[in-house]
């Protein structure tokens, strides 16, 4: 089947990236309320879970949105957590605020050419971004650049479901949903990891028809 979302892994493309960014600081302010429901019902205890399993020390989460994840950073990680819309950066800044016991440095900065050093980090976390990001294995691959050998990638994503009926449905109102809220419902995330060069550990469907996924992948010696 053909991937009609993905890039090849080039240079990020500007106009993609501005309609992205345009979408999230448009969603900000109601962003919360929308996703209440969903993120009582399934997000939080995912979100418990994946954080459970992480212990940096030195963290990079991409795409931190409006802080979902910032109360469950674990004790004694420090988590560097960058998104591209300044309208999501500002309520996470809140929440960084209301948890004074949490390490962590918020920055603006685009996945796709992230302004660290090669090996900063332990770990990698994004939940629900890589269905957001324009190119997204530029995007992986940024990631596995800046983390250190035998680091880890740690994912929820929701993507291109394995029935073909639906797959076939979220491919053609893919290109709708992306133009009103810059998130593209078919990705092929799992093979987008692979393909940016990690080392896939586990991939666990969370909902039915694989469209909730967790993955867990590291970064293998060269
Ligand atoms: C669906 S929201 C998820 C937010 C948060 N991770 C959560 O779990 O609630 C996707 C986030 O990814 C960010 N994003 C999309 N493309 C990005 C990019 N190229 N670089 C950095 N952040 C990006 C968006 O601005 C948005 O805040």
């Amino acid at each position: 089947m053909n991937e009609p979302n993905v890039d090849t892994g080039t240079s990020p493309d500007a106009t993609a990236t501005d309609h992205t960014r345009s979408r999230y600081d448009l969603a900000a302010p109601v962003y919360d309320l929308m996703e209440w429901p969903i993120e009582r019902g399934l997000y939080r205890s995912w979100r418990e879970t994946l954080w459970a399993e992480v212990d940096g020390p030195q963290v990079l989460e991409i795409g931190v949105g409006t802080g979902k994840n910032i109360p469950y950073y674990p004790e004694g990680v420090h988590v560097t957590a960058i998104d591209l819309s300044p309208g999501m950066l500002k309520r996470a800044r809140r929440v960084a605020d209301r948890h004074p016991e949490k390490q962590v440095t918020l920055r603006e900065m685009d996945a796709q050419a992230l302004d660290f050093a090669v090996e900063t980090f332990d770990d990698v976390v994004a939940t629900f971004v890589f269905c957001s990001v324009p190119d997204p294995i530029q995007g992986l691959r940024e990631a596995l650049r800046v983390t250190r050998s035998g680091g880890g990638l740690h994912l929820l994503e929701h993507m291109r479901a394995s029935p073909s009926w639906l797959a076939r449905l979220m491919e053609v109102l893919d290109g709708p949903m992306h133009w009103l809220t810059g998130v593209h419902i078919a990705r092929q995330t799992v093979q987008n990891v692979e393909a940016a060069g990690w080392t896939l550990d586990e991939v666990s469907t969370l909902s039915w028809g694989d469209i909730y996924r967790r993955i867990t992948a590291h970064k293998s010696p060269d």
